[in-house]
């Protein structure tokens, strides 16, 4: 009985059915200690106790948030407390939770966002006893710098007032809920947007210019280009090179392609998806030129684009129908006819879009009727009668972070799985387990006979199409390749578009 109730202490709430059995599995483990347990918590690898009681952390919780802390910092998924996986607990590393713990069902994601500005200001309160505020000053000056360009960034420094990102040295309880921990572990925290804050703990003696890792000297610079990705709106990556890697690592000089596409994704998004127009609309890729290019829509953002003699930025089937988007219009088809009140902008059909979504190359429709469309990193879902009803990021569909956007996504009705297609590969989600398969990204080779990039992918009456510039190709699934009589005109057999001359090139079977 002593030594239940010990067990229990010892791991703050953990409750288990037997005290035999939970110890039996934690002596598997190597029991972990309580700082150890609540390391897990804090950095988000065991969901926090909802109120006193409620929440259990069973043995296989704790392996699991085991296996997540391991994935992370990228040791061996043994779910086991080796002394390799122990000595993480004790190392140097930033205090930001490494995972954001999903919110409840009802609740939204709470969205990653960067400052809605580009020229912001900073200001450095205090030095610490070992690094002068002056010198602490020049070293922000620095690390600033190399964020500035990935962002279009423009960083001024203020000597008082309120600034955008307030630097200061504190140590222990400083007030904002999350204590320093002396000498050790926890040396800098920051809060993201529009917060700003950058913390630095005092207890920790730093210094310049550590090309080594000095164990009892930690290198402002360093954890200050760290600290600024925080401030910036960034999170942790699981990319040991990354500067977002939670862990004290020296000496930093440089981004990493994975901090690059973070902030890309925070800050570019409205560029990178112009640059992504202006490329997709090159001759290069298909001889034929639509009749209505973005160039030409430029100088009369109210002329719709006409259906039947252009490129699809892509084409779904959803609830039964055919939706067909090209710039910020849509057009939903049954039948062959157009269904009343289209074209209409999307953005008065998809409330809640954001704004800078200004296109929309990837949507489908999920087995419960929700839809969801992606832009960049992020999705929106939306129940049957549109309205959002969730945002997420492609994290929760296991897509890589190196991936900056999606160009097709569909739902195989042949195996109930989700397509996820980048350029030129494509991941294959189970939903229904929250899996991606193994063996992916696979080449969109693998589905032969179908040129890509493709625009648009979508499952109708049974069969699989393809879709890419003004043509489509039916994939025969026993082939597994694209159908010999194909690609065919998409506007005459899928839109109202009677044939006429002028779309003659668009009937050549001839793939350029
Ligand atoms: C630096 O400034 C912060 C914020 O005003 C304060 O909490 C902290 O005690 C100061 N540290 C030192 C070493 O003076
Ligand atoms: C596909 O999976 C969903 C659950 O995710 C299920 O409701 C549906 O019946 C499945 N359909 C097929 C064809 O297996
Ligand atoms: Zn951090
Ligand atoms: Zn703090």
């Amino acid at each position: 009985m002593g030594a239940c109730k010990y067990f229990i202490s010892l791991a703050f709430l953990f409750i288990a059915f037997s005290c035999v059995l939970s110890r039996t599995i934690f002596l598997e483990l190597n029991n972990p200690t309580s700082e150890e347990l609540s390391f897990l918590k804090k950095y988000g690898y065991l969901p926090e106790p909802q109120g006193e009681f409620d929440f259990a952390y069973t043995p296989h919780s704790v392996s699991e948030a085991v296996r997540k802390m391991q994935a992370f910092a990228g040791l061996p998924q043994t779910g086991v407390l080796d002394s390799s996986t122990r000595k993480l607990f004790k190392k140097r590393r930033c205090g930001v939770k490494d995972i954001e713990n999903k919110p409840t069902r009802n609740r939204r994601y709470i969205l990653q966002e960067g400052w809605d500005k580009k020229y912001i200001t900073y200001r450095v309160l205090n030095g610490s006893s070992t690094l002068p505020k002056h010198r602490v000053e020049s070293l922000m000056a620095e690390a600033l710098a190399i964020w500035a360009p990935h962002g279009g960034l423009h960083f001024t420094r203020l000597d008082d007032g309120n600034a955008d990102i307030q630097v200061s040295f504190a140590r222990e309880d400083h007030g904002d809920g999350f204590p320093f921990d002396g000498p050790g572990h926890v040396v800098a925290h920051a809060f993201q947007p529009p917060h700003g804050a950058m913390h630095f703990d005092d207890d920790e003696l730093w210094g310049e210019n550590l090309d080594d890792d000095e164990e009892d000297v930690t290198d402002f610079f360093a954890v200050a280009v760290h600290e600024i990705g925080h401030a910036l709106g960034l999170s942790h990556s699981d990319v040991k090179a990354s500067v977002m890697y939670p862990y004290y690592q020296v000496p930093v000089e440089k981004l990493h392609l994975d901090d690059i596409l973070g902030m890309q994704e925070l800050y570019q998004k409205d560029e990178v998806s112009q640059e992504e127009a202006a490329s997709t609309e090159s001759p290069a890729r298909s001889s034929l030129v639509p009749r209505f290019t973005k160039a030409d829509s430029y100088e009369d953002e109210n002329e719709i684009p006409d259906l039947c003699y252009t490129n699809y930025d892509t084409i779904q089937a959803i609830q039964g129908k055919i939706f067909v988007f090209e710039e910020e219009w849509m057009w939903v088809i049954r039948d062959k006819q157009i269904e009343e009140g289209f074209p209409r902008r999307f953005h008065e059909v998809f409330i809640g879009l954001p704004k800078h979504v200004n296109v929309i190359k990837a949507i489908y429709e999920r087995n419960n009727g929700n839809i969801v469309v992606f832009s960049g990193r992020k999705y929106w879902e939306f129940n049957r009668a549109f309205r959002l009803v969730k945002v997420g990021q492609l994290n929760d569909y296991s897509i890589p972070r190196y991936v900056p956007e999606l160009t097709t996504v569909f739902l195989s009705n042949y195996n109930n799985k989700t397509y996820l297609i980048e350029y030129e590969r494509f991941w294959r989600f189970d939903k229904a387990t929250g899996k991606m398969d193994r063996g992916y990204p696979k080449e969109m080779s693998a589905w032969r006979k179908v040129p890509y990039p493709v625009d648009a992918a979508l499952i109708w009456q049974g069969d699989t199409f393809f879709f890419r510039g003004p043509r489509f190709w039916r994939f025969d699934n026993a082939l597994v390749e694209a159908h010999r009589y194909y690609p065919l005109p998409t506007a005459p057999l899928w839109l109202p578009c009677d044939p006429a001359p002028g779309m003659e090139p668009y009937f050549a079977n001839d793939e350029p």
